[in-house]
């Protein structure tokens, strides 16, 4: 197959052709799947097609509400967007539990923002830090008309320091700045005003007296945020009396709580379980990160980044037995926005925001801390009691009928059929055969 010039500058129909008609077996049927989710408001498609480009048609996720989530004594119904079938009943689970056990408690602990100009400089460090000395006043002004509006509102760069890191690559050294970014997640602000900074060093280094020769020439390499945001970092928390854990007669409150601290522990220490045992708190974090028009992929970073900070990948949750009470706490760092970005512009992400009471990006911080926390405590709570797949299988019980493409009175008759037997696919599969065999 040959390559394509130009494809951006094709109609969305000529697109749609022309990935089709190549990259398909049967054209037909991907064009009339592709239109299938095109939105019948046009002004609504055309928004959604303006939001990337080469845009063919809309995916589609479920926009799912987990309620009764209480967060520093005020209910929220908290909005998801996720695929995986069980995590909005296991999120709502772990909400009623808790409702009644004091719910969650949550802290913000920072809200620091990071950005790195890196820069290659061949000569005398000492010189390197004075020259420093004397542009910074430069470098903060000539970001003033990026940084103005920000810093009415309270917030703008709040740092900006020189490090040395030739000993770990010659010649490279870095501007680390630091940024308050109040309710935006900040990205482009610091993108422009690392830009900026990268001009002025540069420009400055040209004119600067005590450099010669080579020193004049620092060669920026690039000026970037940085997704890792050990500072901009939130804390949830659930805690009760031993004795409140009582759940059924299976299994003794004080014998639960330590099945839940024994599990986290051994998350603590072993990265294969820490992976896994992550990926179910980021269940419910990238599931209200991305229902609220947020980057789900700069939080995955962040996020995984500070699971690792010590030098081995370990557990975001951690759980405890004191004095009777069990305590079960999360701290990740959350660079997220209420304004700016899709916040405002997709419907669905404004909306999700003001299901949430339009809070402000320090409030979201808290709710997405919690939505980790329950999912976390979900999943663990399950896996140290019943299993996994009990609840698991029964929620992706819809999916296998779907695929099964069962009617809608075979699926009313094996729901019911599968609150008293276990979900296995094959199992489901025996039992709608022997529906259609009469
Ligand atoms: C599945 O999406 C998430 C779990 O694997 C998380 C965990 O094991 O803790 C259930």
């Amino acid at each position: 197959m040959a390559p394509i010039e130009g494809f951006s500058k094709l109609t969305k129909e000529e697109k749609i052709d022309w990935i089709s008609d190549r990259y398909t077996d049967n054209s037909k049927e991907t064009k009339a799947t592709i239109k299938r989710y095109w939105n019948t408001d046009k002004e609504l498609q055309k928004l959604h097609d303006e939001f990337i480009e080469n845009t063919i048609t809309n995916f589609y996720l479920p926009l799912g509400i987990a309620p009764n989530f209480l967060i520093n004594d005020k209910l929220y119904a908290i909005p998801m967007a996720i695929e995986e079938s069980s995590v909005v009943a296991a999120a709502s689970k772990a909400a009623k539990f808790w409702l009644h056990r004091g719910g969650f408690k949550t802290k913000v602990l920072g809200t620091e923002k990071i950005g790195q100009v890196h820069f290659m400089y061949q000569g005398d460090c000492r010189k390197l830090e004075r020259f420093f000395q004397f542009v910074k006043p430069k470098l903060i002004q000539d970001t003033s008309s990026i940084t103005k509006n920000m810093e009415k509102r309270g917030g703008g760069i709040t740092n900006i320091q020189l490090r040395d890191k030739s000993k770990d690559l010659k010649d490279y050294y870095q501007l680390h700045c630091t940024f308050e970014t109040l309710d935006a997640m900040g990205a482009n602000f610091i993108n422009s005003c690392l830009e900026q900074l990268a001009q002025t060093w540069k420009a400055e280094a040209l004119e600067y007296a005590e450099f010669s020769g080579e020193e004049k020439h620092i060669e920026v390499v690039m000026s970037i945020l940085s997704n890792y945001v050990p500072n901009c970092l939130v804390r949830a928390e659930v805690s009760c009396p031993i004795q409140d854990l009582q759940e059924g007669e299976d299994i003794s409150p004080l014998e639960f709580a330590e099945k839940m601290v024994r599990a986290v522990n051994i998350a603590k220490v072993e990265p294969f379980r820490a992976v896994t045992h992550n990926k179910g708190i980021m269940n419910g974090v990238d599931a209200v990160v991305l229902a609220t028009g947020n980057d789900f992929r700069a939080v995955e970073a962040g996020i995984h980044a500070y699971a690792a900070k010590d030098g081995q990948y370990t557990s975001l949750t951690h759980a405890s037995i004191d004095h009777g009470r069990f305590s079960f706490w999360i701290e990740i760092p959350l660079a997220l926005g209420t304004v700016g970005g899709l916040t405002s512009l997709h419907p669905l992400a404004k909306m999700a925001l003001d299901i949430l009471d339009r809070p402000s990006a320090k409030e979201l911080m808290q709710l997405v801390a919690v939505a980790g926390l329950a999912q976390n405590f979900a999943a663990v709570r399950s896996l140290v009691t019943t299993g996994i797949q009990q609840g698991h299988m029964k929620m992706h019980l819809m999916n296998i009928l779907n695929q099964l493409q069962a009617t809608e009175a075979e699926k009313n008759t094996l729901v019911s059929h599968f609150k008293k037997h276990t979900v296995t696919h094959s199992a489901v599969v025996e039992a709608i055969q022997k529906i259609r065999k009469g």
